[in-house]
């Protein structure tokens, strides 16, 4: 395990110990309050020094970087743009994919995702397009997820599919991807069934690299955070996301989008109010309509007027 993260393991281990020790009135472990977000702030800190010293962008982007070099044709705002040669688009994308690849087995053997003992063994790592200008990103796979071995193909991906095709993309179109690349155990994952959980900050942490080159690679012109925990791993921001969905967020000069997660938007569906489901299935249409104009894509007026 690298040092940052073992770091954050230990902290956020420490952070749980002193909150349970405070809710069983322990006098002698009482903290001041800026000593007690300090330490709960802190592991969100090392996952961003740990993710700055160990993923360089001349690790991922080799001389001949071709896939930025189309953003450089098309005026990227991409930090990284202006030292990239041009590379035609068969070259690019065969450049793109065998990155990907790389990234793919080094994620399969990451040894601090496997260290924190927290997530199971099956990867699960992106599906999509290389090229893609729209960059799908979720929290973690699940059940259905783990025995497909890739992402977003259950129940949420279902309706994340529903979202992509009422823009008039396929999924093929687009990439689509998870912060961690394990399906986060239950328990000691024995007997979790099909149940799943939020992966936390320290599996985010310990998976953030795979993402960030993704980027990298991909360089999409737009990515569309998928929930709240997607927005906080990748952005380091917390809050709601009713909160974050208000404004274009930015990603190594790539904007982000926040919207509510497919799940949540199936579970309202699900609890009977069908008034507040629409509102929400509207938000996350309005989302996905900014992701679009970002992209300089055609909006119809029915589009315009549409509901998912
Ligand atoms: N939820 C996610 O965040 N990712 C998946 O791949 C599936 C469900």
């Amino acid at each position: 395990m690298g040092e940052s993260n073992s770091i954050a393991v230990g902290l956020t281990a420490l952070s749980q110990i002193l909150k349970r020790e405070k809710s069983r009135g322990s006098e002698t472990l009482l903290l001041k309050s800026e000593t007690e977000e300090a330490l709960n702030a802190l592991p969100m800190k090392l996952m961003k020094a740990a993710t700055m010293s160990s993923v360089s962008a001349a690790e991922v982007i080799p001389e001949k970087a071709a896939p930025m070099a189309r953003q450089n044709a098309e005026g990227s705002t991409g930090t990284l743009s202006s030292a990239v040669p041009k590379g035609g688009e068969a070259e690019n994308e065969k450049w793109a994919r065998a990155q990907l690849n790389e990234i793919f087995k080094e994620a399969k053997n990451c040894e601090e995702c496997r260290g924190l003992g927290t997530l199971r063994d099956q990867i699960v790592f992106a599906v999509g397009n290389p090229m893609a200008d729209m960059m799908f990103i979720g929290e973690a796979p699940g059940s259905e997820e783990e025995k497909e071995r890739k992402p977003f193909v259950g129940p949420a991906g279902q309706k994340l599919d529903q979202i992509i095709g009422a823009t008039g993309l396929k999924r093929e179109d687009v990439y689509i991807s998870n912060i961690v690349k394990f399906r986060p155990k239950k328990g000691d994952g024995r007997f979790q069934g099909t149940s799943n959980r939020k992966p936390d900050t320290t599996e985010m942490a310990a998976s953030i690299r795979y993402i960030r080159r993704e980027i990298e690679v991909v360089r999409p012109k737009v990515i569309v955070a998928l929930g709240g925990t997607a927005a906080e791993g990748l952005l380091e921001v917390g809050g709601s996301v009713s909160g974050l969905r208000n404004q274009v967020h930015e990603f190594n000069g790539v904007p982000v989008v926040v919207t509510y997660h497919p799940s949540f938007l199936l579970r309202q569906e699900g609890e009977g109010d069908a008034k507040k489901a629409m509102a929400m299935k509207r938000r996350v249409w309005e989302d996905l309509l900014k992701a679009m104009e970002i992209l300089g894509m055609p909006i119809s007026e029915k589009q315009r007027g549409y509901f998912l």
